[in-house]
């Protein structure tokens, strides 16, 4: 392969084209001999290698901050989180003091972290690497931790901003408006349904093949609101099946690896509910002896889903959460004679697209009934969900 002599690429262009890559920012601080501290803002922070661990960041070769920096014994680099665009910019603009007015404590070197940055790095700079118009510093780690596990903030055209997971990102409610309509135009058939029975009652859309949102709920007299789901829920198993049972087979085991570790047998359970809403058009699930509580966990990691910004290792540790729950979802008909403490009744939504987009969730439901009265809810709450969407096809309760 030949090179012709490339035509030097015009610095605008440079600029442009790498002000569409995103960086991280950080903090590197250091003190020199007299105790003066130094402090620096970079975007060119990175993470070299594991073994020995090393990092590196890039200064301007014009940059006095880290001409300075170059006699200091160690250094510590500051990841900063999403809230701490404020301290960027009083760094940044300053000539010397860069510290003076904001918060830090040493580190076990004795350089500032900031407090609130995400983690701390002690490093010493090991080697400086000409580079044009900057040095490549490249840094020997010694000691390191998280110390506030944020979403870290993100420097990208020329702004700031946050990391938010994909799945949040569908967080708009005007993709869910046509949910919310067909919902309001129910609502007073919904509250019947919740006051008819005595229970909880809520009708769930999916935002994307991740996430569900509430639209609209209702209680019965006597029944906790408070001890709903979130208005948000990620769809993992065991919620979903009610909008993935028509799906494909790839978007289903999709769905079912969101499981991750969990043993085989629990997989099977979901993928046999996704048959029995097929076949039956409900789900119910069923409550172990402590009760309702069961739900506590779910409930708990649902509304810690729901507060936006969760970083990713948040976000699959609410997942997991959620998928190991002692509610008994194993899908069962039910003889009329037995009694039951349901947990769950589920009925899927058939859109007028033909799609089940939406689902109505029954819970806080009375104990101890027959299966022939648990049918009798099912008829009842496949009624309305005709109303809420075009009519839903005619499955048995059994
Ligand atoms: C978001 C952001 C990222 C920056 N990244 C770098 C960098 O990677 N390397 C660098 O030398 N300067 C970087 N700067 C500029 C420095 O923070 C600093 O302003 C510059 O080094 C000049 O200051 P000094 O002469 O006091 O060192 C960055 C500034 C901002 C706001």
């Amino acid at each position: 392969m030949s090179h012709t002599t490339s035509t030097p690429v015009d610095p605008k262009v440079f600029r442009d084209v790498l002000g569409h890559y995103p960086t991280g920012v950080v903090v590197v601080t250091g003190r020199e001999a007299d105790g003066e501290i130094l402090a620096m803002v970079v975007g060119t922070f990175n993470s070299v290698s594991l073994d020995p661990p090393l990092v590196s960041f890039m200064p301007m070769k014009t940059s006095r901050t880290f001409e300075r920096m170059l006699n200091c014994s160690s250094l510590c680099i500051n990841i900063l989180g999403g809230e701490q665009e404020d301290i960027v910019l009083t760094v940044a603009q300053r000539w010397e003091n860069k510290l003076d007015g904001i918060d830090w404590f040493p580190s076990p070197s004795g350089d500032p972290v900031l407090s609130e940055s995400v983690a701390w790095i002690d490093a010493r700079i090991a080697t400086t690497v000409e580079a044009g118009d900057h040095w490549i510093a490249l840094c020997e780690v010694h000691d390191m931790a998280v110390t506030n596990p944020v979403s870290p903030l993100i420097f990208f055209q020329g702004g700031y901003g946050s990391f938010v997971c994909t799945s949040l990102m569908a967080r708009m409610d005007h993709e869910i408006l046509p949910a919310i309509h067909a919902a309001h135009a129910a609502r007073s058939d919904v509250e019947d349904l919740a006051n008819e029975i005595g229970c909880e009652v809520v009708v769930f859309t999916a935002v994307s093949c991740d996430e569900m949102a509430a639209v609209l709920s209702a209680t019965g007299p006597g029944v906790d609101r408070g001890l709903g789901l979130a208005g948000r829920v990620p769809m993992v198993p065991p919620i979903g099946d009610t909008y993935l049972f028509d799906h494909g087979d790839t978007d289903q085991q999709r769905w079912v690896d969101k499981l991750r570790g969990a043993p085989e047998e629990v997989k099977q359970v979901h993928r046999d509910r996704l048959e029995f809403v097929r076949e039956h058009g409900y789900l119910v699930s069923f409550l172990p002896s402590e009760g309702d509580s069961a739900y506590d966990d779910l409930r708990r990691a649902t509304r810690e889903y729901d507060t936006a910004r969760l970083t990713p290792s948040q976000e699959r540790r609410i997942r997991e959460s959620i998928a190991s729950s002692a509610v008994d979802y194993r899908p069962r008909p039910l003889t009329d004679d037995d009694t039951y403490d349901i947990g769950s009744l589920l009925i899927p939504i058939r859109d007028a697209n033909g799609k089940h987009s939406m689902t109505l969730r029954l819970a806080q439901l009375p104990a101890g009934r027959t299966g022939a009265e648990v049918k009798g809810w099912v008829l009842r709450a496949r009624r309305v969900a005709e109303l809420l969407g075009a009519p839903t096809r005619t499955g048995t309760a059994a």
